[in-house]
């Protein structure tokens, strides 16, 4: 058996699987986002690790597993957020995670030092709020006591590592959101440390994914109930470790998974940088390999903000016949009708990533006229959201990667309305899996091959993961679609400046 653990940003997910890729057991943990003030997002290193230990000694007892047959733990995380240690390990400050905004500033400065073309070249990657590099800078600026102070940097899953077994340790899949490593060689970059003033001494060792990279100590082992030795993969960064679950391990199949955000995911066997950095290019949790990533930031959460706000019949009815509320509200789409009777939807509610990189656009309904009802407003909040994932994966293929097949997952990837859209947008197939356990099987599996039960990940993705059923586009409706995108896509260029006045 193999344990993989998800430390998400709404709770942390354990899952025990059988070598198969079976879910014996699992179990969530929730705990609190801190936001002290808008646009900023906080949480306690300690809520992570004590979620750990109880979901890891949950599965143990809900499974009846001996924890001997337990051969090895995968690490997966949410990605970006920094953890600051003192020298006697005390955690500094709360971490500031993934979707604290308030770095702009401290973006700016990173650009300027290290100069937009060469911080591209080095880490793949323009200079994002998102990620930890700013969020340490602005520690620097705003808090330099506490930088002061500050013995050990590390991501959120990597903090549990050090808890799970002493060591200092991160893996490249994750490393690579921290904006700190030369990319094309998978290792720390010297040279942007020294510009950043930083001393690669507060870094941790740096693993590929499948490695192990410590064994559980005995105090660890008291709180979670894992045999002292138990052996603790590198693991990976949220993203990276679904894209294993999902089997995107090799060129020609790229994912697609709906969240609260959306992301299109392509494995790449040479690290392809878009020079307009609207696509991440970060090491891939396969060795040699990276990947591309585009992101929608504002996916599940239009369908969510819509469904919260203005179905409220809807939930009512759902509850009544012990249906989830998105089947309804689904229906009401597939009986509305292509293109929602001339309805277009951006769903930039939360700014964009991809393609725009742009923190002050915000969602629009265009179009709207007497005619349109609520399930019109659906159809195109379903359908805006394939558009801008469209985008995200007209800019992937524009980089030269095959997408001939398209793997969906997350809440989203379970609604057939939006699995027929994505292939009828896509124009290719686009396939479910028989396991939707994502990240945590994606880190077992890297367990597994870490441990030698597989002697590579896509030989233990083949060896776990299997098509259920591929939706095949509908040429007419692709014919369609791909004549409203070209309207979707000029409605951001004309509204651009319009949103920075609001
Ligand atoms: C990836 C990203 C999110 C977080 C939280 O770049 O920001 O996927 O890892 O899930």
């Amino acid at each position: 058996m193999l344990i993989g653990t998800d430390i998400g940003t709404s709770g942390t997910k354990t899952v025990l699987f059988d070598l198969n890729g079976n879910a014996l057991a699992s179990d969530t943990q929730e705990y609190p986002l801190y936001q002290p003030q808008n646009g900023w997002a906080e949480q306690d290193p300690l809520d992570w690790w004590n979620a750990v230990c109880k979901s890891v000694k949950n599965v143990i007892a809900k499974s009846g597993a001996d924890p001997k047959q337990i051969k090895g733990i995968g690490l997966s995380g949410q990605m970006h957020g920094l953890v600051m240690l003192d020298k006697n390990d005390i955690i500094l400050r709360r971490s500031i995670i993934w979707c604290d905004q308030r770095t702009q500033k401290e973006c700016d400065e990173i650009t300027e030092i290290v100069g937009k073309e060469k911080l591209i070249d080095i880490t793949a990657n323009p200079a994002l709020t998102g990620f930890t590099a700013s969020k340490l800078r602005w520690v620097m600026n705003n808090e330099p006591e506490i930088f002061e102070k500050c013995a050990k940097i590390m991501l959120p899953k990597d903090y549990i590592r050090y808890m799970l077994t002493g060591e200092f340790a991160t893996e490249v899949s994750d490393a690579s959101g921290m904006q700190f490593m030369d990319i094309k060689n998978r290792c720390w970059s010297k040279e942007l440390l020294s510009m950043l003033g930083i001393d690669i001494a507060l870094l941790p060792k740096m693993y590929e994914s499948y490695e192990i990279s410590g064994k559980v100590n005995e105090y660890a082992s008291g709180l979670t109930g894992l045999c002292v030795g138990t052996p603790v993969a590198g693991g990976a960064g949220d993203q990276a470790a679904c894209a294993v679950g999902n089997g995107i391990v090799k060129s020609g199949v790229v994912s697609s998974t709906i969240g609260t955000s959306g992301v299109v995911f392509a494995h790449s066997e040479k690290p392809a940088i878009d020079p307009l950095g609207r696509v991440h290019t970060f090491c891939h949790a396969v060795p040699g390999a990276w990947h591309m990533m585009g992101v929608t930031q504002a996916a599940g959460l239009s369908l969510k903000w819509f469904r919260d706000n203005f179905c409220k019949e809807e939930m009512a009815k759902a509850e009544e016949l012990g249906v989830d509320p998105y089947v309804i509200m689904d229906k009401m789409a597939e009986e509305t009708g292509i293109t929602a009777h001339k309805l277009i939807y951006l769903p930039y509610l939360m700014g964009e990533r991809t393609p725009h990189l742009d923190a002050d656009c915000r969602g629009v309904f265009f179009g709207l006229s007497a005619i349109h009802t609520k399930a019109d407003m659906i159809r195109a909040i379903l359908e805006g959201v394939c558009y801008s994932l469209t985008d995200c994966m007209d800019i992937i293929r524009g980089m030269g990667v095959d997408a001939s097949a398209v793997r969906v997952s997350g809440g989203g990837g379970k609604s057939p309305i939006w699995r027929q859209m994505q292939a009828d947008m896509f124009g290719c197939g686009v396939q479910v899996l028989s396991s939707s356990e994502g990240g945590a099987l994606g880190v077992a599996l890297l367990a597994g091959v870490g441990t030698g039960i597989w002697s590579s990940v896509p030989e233990a993705c083949d060896a776990t993961i299997s098509v259920k059923k591929t939706y095949a586009p509908i040429r007419e409706n692709t014919e369609i679609y791909t004549k409203n995108h070209i309207l979707y896509k000029q409605l951001y260029t004309s509204l651009k400046d319009c949103f920075k006045m609001i």
